[in-house]
């Protein structure tokens, strides 16, 4: 049995339709525990845009999703990340949260976890792809393995139209007014990943559990005429 965790931060929802789909995906997969948790709002982006009506609409709508925390993390074998992009980055959100994962990281607690990543971009070219590849790095330090989302399993990203996705992860379109929804190719995309990290999740946590037994068994023993 395999379990994964989609944790996800959204300022107006795009990303978190896209996190419904991932939960699908993932859910298809016999087997498989799923959790849905949000990253926390950061005070100060909650006051600054207190005065947006779609964004506070959309943050009272996703209240009964837990807050993603540390144990959260522990319990999965595998981890999949959904951010809007701010400048080809991730949101300072999630990167707050990455922030308090010290921890987990000394002790090498997320270590050989599967690990995927998928965003929304306001534009075709605003970092559908920088988004997954610069979100991935501290997910490296981490110790995850990386899971994309290749063209065998997503013909329909290998387009020339206005479709969001890329190898590397699943995107939507959000355009500059925010109006956009994502569309069917986008969540399908979103779909296959929770389903390829499903898959791999099972494999990779009896992997780790084999290292870290050989660690265990590895380990310099004392005995009392030392
Ligand atoms: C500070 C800031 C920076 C942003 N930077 C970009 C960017 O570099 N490229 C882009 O396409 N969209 C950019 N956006 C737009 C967001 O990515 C867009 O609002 C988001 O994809 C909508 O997803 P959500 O509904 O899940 O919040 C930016 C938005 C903000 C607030």
């Amino acid at each position: 049995m395999a379990k994964v965790l989609i944790t996800y931060y959204s300022t107006y929802g795009h990303t978190y339709q896209m996190a419904e789909h991932v939960v699908k995906g993932a859910e298809n997969v016999d087997g498989t525990e799923v959790r849905l948790r949000r990253i926390p709002e950061l005070p100060a982006a909650r006051e600054a845009m207190s005065s947006d009506a779609h964004y506070v609409e959309f943050q009272r709508s996703q209240e009964s999703i837990p807050e993603v925390t540390h144990d959260d993390l522990r319990w999965a074998d595998g981890i999949i990340w959904g951010t809007p992009t701010r400048y080809g980055n991730m949101t300072a959100q999630m990167k707050q949260f990455l922030d308090t994962t010290g921890s987990l990281w000394q002790n090498g607690e997320l270590e050989d976890k599967a690990t995927g990543i998928f965003t929304s971009t306001a534009t075709i070219h605003g970092g559908q792809e920088t988004t997954v590849l610069t979100s991935l790095v501290p997910l490296i330090h981490l110790g995850m393995v990386f899971v994309g989302t290749p063209y065998g399993q997503n013909p329909h990203i290998l387009t020339t139209e206005g479709v969001g996705g890329s190898p590397y992860g699943p995107a939507t379109i959000a355009g500059t007014d925010g109006s956009r929804q994502p569309i069917d190719d986008e969540l399908l995309t979103a779909r296959n990943l929770g389903d390829r990290v499903a898959h791999v999740s099972g494999p990779l946590a009896g992997i780790r559990r084999q290292r870290l037994q050989g660690q265990q068994e590895n380990a310099p023993t004392y005995t009392e005429d030392r």
